[in-house]
C-alpha cells in the first residue's frame, strides 16, 4: 500500500524523444528504510529523482509521497509536500560564499530566491536548530566558515545537515558520495543511515558502488535502460552475485536475462 510508505513509485514512466529513459518503475520506501539505487550511467536514476521532486514531470505513473499523490498536487499544497523532500546532490549544492549555518538555514526557507532578502531575520529559533543540526552531523565548530572552503566530505555533510533541518521526511540523495576518498563516503553513508533510523526517515540513494549499495543499504533496486531488474534486500544478495548482475547489466542482454532469473529463483 503506497498510504504507509514514505515513497512510492508505481510504473513510473518518463519520455525524452526517442529515449525512454524512465520506463515503469515501481519501487518502495518505507519510513527509516535505505534503498539504494544502482544502474549504470544512462540507466535513468537521476530522471527519477527529478519526477519525485517534480522538477521535471512524469509522462505516467504515480509518485506517492507520505501516503499523498505528487502528481496531482499544485501551489501551495505541492510547495508544502516538496519540503518534506530533501534533496542530496553530488555535486554539493550548497551555497559556497555563504556560511555552514546560512546553507543550513536556506534549507528551513524552502525557496533559494528569499535567501538573501531574509537570512539576517531569521529566529533566534531557527539559528538554535540549524546549530542542534549541524551539531548531530559533527560541523558545529565549522558553522560559520564558508561553505566553499569546507572538505567534499564536509559539505556533504553540511547538505545532511540542511535536510535535518528542513525537517524533511524523505531525503533523496543522487549520488552523495560519488565525489568523495572512500573513508569520506563511509562517514557520509554512516550519517545518512543512522539519520533516517532515528528519524524514520525514508532514504532513497543512487551509487555505483555495489559494496556501499550492501553495507548501507536495506535494499537494493537494480536499473537497466530505465526498468528495475533487480529488487532485494541486501542482506538477501552475496557480493559477489550483485557484482556480477551489476556489471551483467551492463553487458548483453541474453545474459543479463539469464543472471536477474538465477537470482529470482534463488530467493523463491
Ligand atoms: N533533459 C533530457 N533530455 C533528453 N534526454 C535526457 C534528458 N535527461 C536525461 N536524458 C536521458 O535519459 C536517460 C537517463 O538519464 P539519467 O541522467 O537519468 O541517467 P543516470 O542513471 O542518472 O546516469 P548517471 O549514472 O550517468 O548519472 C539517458 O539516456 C539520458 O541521456
Ligand atoms: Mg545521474
Amino acid at each position: 500500500m503506497p498510504e504507509d510508505r514514505a515513497l512510492a513509485l508505481v510504473g513510473l514512466t518518463k519520455r525524452y524523444r526517442e529515449t525512454t529513459a524512465v520506463d515503469g518503475v515501481s519501487l518502495a520506501v518505507a519510513p527509516g528504510e535505505v534503498v539504494a539505487l544502482l544502474g549504470p550511467s544512462g540507466s535513468g536514476k537521476s530522471t527519477i529523482f527529478r519526477c519525485i521532486s517534480r522538477l521535471t514531470a512524469a509522462d505516467a505513473g504515480e509518485i506517492w509521497v507520505l501516503g499523498t499523490r505528487m502528481d496531482d498536487l499544485q501551489g501551495a499544497a505541492l510547495r508544502a509536500q516538496r519540503r518534506a523532500i530533501g534533496l542530496i546532490f553530488q555535486q554539493f549544492n550548497l551555497i559556497g560564499r555563504v556560511s555552514a549555518i546560512d546553507n543550513v538555514l536556506a534549507g528551513r526557507l524552502g525557496s533559494v530566491g528569499m535567501i538573501r532578502a531574509t537570512l539576517r531575520a531569521f529566529a533566534y529559533a531557527d539559528r538554535q536548530l540549524a546549530l542542534a543540526a549541524l551539531d548531530r552531523v559533527g560541523m558545529l565548530d565549522k558553522a560559520y566558515q564558508r561553505a566553499d572552503s569546507l572538505s567534499g566530505g564536509q559539505q556533504q555533510r553540511v547538505a545532511i545537515a540542511r535536510v535535518v533541518a528542513q525537517q524533511s521526511r524523505i531525503i533523496l540523495a543522487d549520488e552523495p558520495v560519488a565525489s568523495l576518498d572512500p573513508t569520506a563516503a563511509d562517514n557520509v553513508l554512516t550519517l545518512l543511515r543512522s539519520i533516517a533510523r532515528e528519524r524514520g526517515i525514508g532514504v532513497l540513494c543512487s551509487l555505483h558502488q555495489t559494496d556501499l549499495a550492501r553495507r548501507y543499504a536495506d535494499r537494493i533496486v537494480a536499473l537497466k535502460r530505465g526498468r528495475v531488474v533487480l529488487d532485494t534486500t541486501a542482506a538477501a544478495i552475496g557480493a559477489d552475485e550483485l557484482a556480477r548482475i551489476y556489471h551483467v547489466v551492463e553487458g548483453t542482454p541474453a545474459v543479463q536475462t539469464m543472471a536477474v532469473a538465477e537470482v529470482s529463483r534463488r530467493r523463491a
